[in-house]
Formats: structure tokens, C-alpha cells, sequence
């Protein structure tokens, strides 16, 4: 693997990670399956943490979010752990109380930002776009319960310190969806496990407390819950990786939609269409 430069202060991979030893080790041993966490100072983030956006929640609810949610207990309906939308008027003071205000892929202005998150997708061999940040704020005490998110993630603490307890997820690899545990299976993943699914047991878990320039990766389908021990802000470097089916998809599209045997109605079952799409799908490949 080629090794790099010295990385003080530029946005990159070797920045964000605390060093360039720590990115090649990053990239040897856990991108993108397994968690990754390290703790360095915050000056190695200038331009991603210190962006004017990032000063307060009020100047956070002044920046035009796809959406801004309010989360904690009693939230969103249900007698736990929940989210609701909320007016960034109303916002700050919700932060007071006790809830932790999530700015869901926030519109930053700071150039500073995108330069650095361009840059990362840049070096991790990704499309513009594919990492996509959006900012917590949250109170002490509170947290987020056992749940797993279907995109990787760059945890990165600006401020304060919180927990993060994370576990292999044990009953489906790559899920496709998110999941809250104890809520109702949904579709998507009730076909791909069996029996009821619960978080792998304390003595599977980690724990680490983020603080400030700490950065936590976690991949895609782990389990993790959250609690915050000191005010805390955070930015979550969202990363959609594309999969396998979506390298695929457009292939398998074009065939069907070109070809004028799949464009005709069905009438009756043809068990041959299996093999007839196989073929097809090679013939495609070959003429590429
Ligand atoms: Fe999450």
C-alpha cells in the first residue's frame, strides 16, 4: 500500500485519523467492515470542526437542514426512545430540556467543510456526495438506545464528550434498512432473519467515550447505542457506500429494458426466464 506524507492540518484521510500511520492502518484493517476509533487534538481538524455553523445551536438552526428532528425518550409517539420534527425556533430550548437536536444534512456554507469532505471521499475512492454530514447536539444523560444504521459512518466529536457502545451485528450482515431494537421488524428485514432480533449481549459490546478531535468509524449494520457524559456536539460524517446490487442494477435494467422478449406481458409461468435472464445478462457483459 502506497504510504503517505505528512498530513498536519491538510484535509485528508491521514488528517482526520490522526496521522498517516493511522490512515494505512485504517485502511489495512478496517474499511469499510469493522469499527476504527482514535483520539487526537482537534487543531488537526481545523476547517471541519470549527466551521462558524458549528458555534452554537442557535447558529446551527440558522442553516437550512433536510431536516431537523428532535430526539429522546417519550418522543415521537411512543412510551421510548424517539424522534420528532421540530421549528428551529423552538429548537434551542429543547436542547435545554433535555433532548438532543439532530440537523439532518445541514446546508453548510463553510467552503472550509466541503473541502474537507470531498477530499475524504476523494481518498477513499468514492463519488462526490457519497459522504454526506449532518451535526448532533445533545445534553448530558441523555442518549441514543441499541440501534444499526444501513450506511457507514465518521463519527467525529467537535465538542463535549459522549459514549458510544457498539457489538458485531450477529444476525444480519449489510442490512438494507435501519432498525430501532424492539421495534417491529420491517419487511426488508424480516425476510433475511430469523427469530427475533436483539442487540448481542454486554459482553460483546465496546464502549469508548469520544471527546474532542476523537473520531469513531463505525460500519455499516453495527449495533450501537449512545450517552452523553458532558454537553456534547458531534458531527456524523454520514457515508452511503454503494453496494454490490447497485453496481449491478443498471446492467441487469438495461438488459430487460432492451431486450424486446423481456418487454413482452406475462401470460403464463415460464421457468426458463431464469436461465434466459443468465444468459443475457453474460451476453451483455461479454459485449461490453
Ligand atoms: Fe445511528
Amino acid at each position: 500500500m502506497k504510504k503517505r506524507k505528512s498530513s498536519a492540518r491538510i484535509p485528508s484521510l491521514a488528517s482526520l485519523l490522526g496521522g498517516a500511520k493511522n490512515a494505512d492502518r485504517f485502511l489495512d484493517t478496517a474499511w469499510p467492515n469493522e469499527p476504527f476509533v482514535m483520539h487526537g487534538a482537534p487543531s488537526r481538524l481545523i476547517g471541519l470542526v470549527d466551521v462558524p455553523e458549528l458555534k452554537s445551536a442557535e447558529t446551527m438552526c440558522g442553516v437550512p437542514c433536510r431536516a431537523l428532528l428532535a430526539q429522546g425518550q417519550h418522543l415521537g409517539g411512543k412510551q421510548r426512545f424517539g424522534n420528532i420534527a421540530v421549528e428551529p425556533s423552538v429548537a434551542p430550548s429543547l436542547l435545554e430540556t433535555g433532548a438532543t437536536l439532530y440537523f439532518n444534512e445541514p446546508e453548510f456554507r463553510s467552503r472550509s467543510l466541503w473541502k474537507w469532505i470531498r477530499s475524504l471521499e476523494r481518498e477513499l475512492g468514492q463519488q462526490p456526495g457519497v459522504i454526506r454530514p449532518s451535526a448532533f447536539f445533545s445534553a448530558p444523560g441523555r442518549g441514543a438506545r441499541m440501534h444499526f444504521d444501513c450506511t457507514e459512518s465518521f463519527v467525529v466529536q467537535v465538542r463535549g464528550r459522549k459514549t458510544w457502545t457498539f457489538a458485531r451485528n450477529e444476525h444480519v450482515a449489510f442490512p438494507p434498512v435501519n432498525y430501532l431494537e424492539g421495534d417491529p421488524l420491517p419487511d426488508e428485514l424480516r425476510e433475511l432473519v430469523r427469530g427475533p432480533m436483539k442487540a448481542p449481549s454486554a459482553k460483546k459490546r465496546v464502549s469508548v467515550e469520544l471527546k474532542p478531535g476523537s473520531v469513531l468509524y463505525l460500519p455499516r449494520g453495527w449495533w450501537h447505542s449512545t450517552h452523553t457524559t458532558e454537553t456534547s456536539v458531534h458531527l456524523d460524517l454520514l457515508t452511503a457506500l454503494p453496494t454490490w446490487a447497485d453496481a449491478a442494477r443498471p446492467l441487469i435494467e438495461s438488459v430487460l429494458h432492451r431486450g424486446e422478449a423481456w418487454r413482452a406481458p406475462v401470460t403464463t409461468a415460464d421457468p426458463t426466464k431464469t436461465d434466459a435472464l443468465l444468459a443475457d445478462v453474460r451476453a451483455a457483459l461479454s459485449a461490453r
